[in-house]
């Protein structure tokens, strides 16, 4: 009932704002993000780093005070901070909705886990032939975040409302678990930039026009090639390699 009501809701969204934008998927390309996902996407990366450069100024004052001057000074940057990270919080809650289901995990996942050191070093030259839409490493960061935004809402409104409703060990507890969660989730977020661009090649189109070649989609996600395209990925690396001696 509520899982019909989420998905109905996504739908809806997706087609309303398919109409807003544009998504070309040229040939031999596939449509990875529509229009929707896009929007959400960057509007929480934009509310992430307003967050966070506020927090810098408000976490290491010493280190980080240049950065006030751009939110209009100290106590300005103080009072927008948990607006900033409100935003957030809101729209990955969207994107939660939006990505609950290819982000479930399955038996797939646990063993993408297990042979991640042959994946991240490059040792096998295509992801394993199960991984789908999303793989292990992408569905951790997301469930990290997740867990992140929670800790942010609970420790967010014992900070917001103070000593005076809260008392003092659960503010000085809050601070410490916030920026905690603050640094981990940044951490995580390096890791997710750099995948997303030069780690993974051809990765970074898929949230700007949102479609990837099908090459990158058999290399990367090939049981998700598979359910679009109904080939078989190693085939068709196979073949697209012969077309390409064949030219040479
Ligand atoms: C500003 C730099 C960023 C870049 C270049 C970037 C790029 C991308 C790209 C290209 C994808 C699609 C991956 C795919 O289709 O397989 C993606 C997905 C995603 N992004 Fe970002 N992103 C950025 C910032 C953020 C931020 C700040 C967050 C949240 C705090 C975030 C959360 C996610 C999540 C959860 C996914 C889906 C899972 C994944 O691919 O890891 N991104 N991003």
């Amino acid at each position: 009932m509520a899982s019909g009501a989420i998905e109905s809701f996504d739908n809806k969204a997706r087609r309303e704002f398919e109409s807003l934008g544009r998504t070309r998927v040229y040939r031999g390309e596939l449509l990875r993000h529509p229009v929707y996902t896009r929007v959400l996407h960057w509007t929480v990366a934009l509310f992430f780093f307003l967050a966070l450069f506020t927090g810098f100024g408000i976490y290491l004052p010493w280190l980080f005070r240049w950065f006030t001057p751009f939110f209009g000074g100290g106590p300005l940057s103080r009072q927008m901070h948990p607006w900033f990270g409100l935003g957030f919080v809101f729209f990955f809650g969207l994107q939660v909705l939006n990505w609950l289901a290819p982000m479930l995990w399955t038996a797939a996942d646990t063993k993408w886990m297990r042979n991640v050191h042959k994946i991240v070093s490059n040792e096998e030259k295509m992801d394993p032939p199960e991984t789908g839409f999303f793989n292990a490493g992408q569905k951790v960061q997301f469930w990290e975040i997740v867990g992140g935004c929670i800790v942010f809402i609970i420790t967010g409104a014992i900070l917001w409302g103070g000593a005076k409703y809260f008392g003092g060990t659960a503010v000085a507890v809050s601070y410490v678990l916030h920026d905690i969660s603050a640094l981990i989730m940044l951490g995580g977020i390096f890791i997710h930039i750099y995948q997303s661009t030069f780690g993974e090649p051809g990765t970074f189109q898929a949230m700007i026009r949102g479609a990837v070649s099908e090459a990158w989609a058999w290399t990367f996600h090939p049981a998700w090639y598979k359910q679009v395209t109904g080939r078989d990925p190693v085939q068709a690396c196979e073949e697209a390699r012969r077309k390409m001696e064949g030219r040479r």
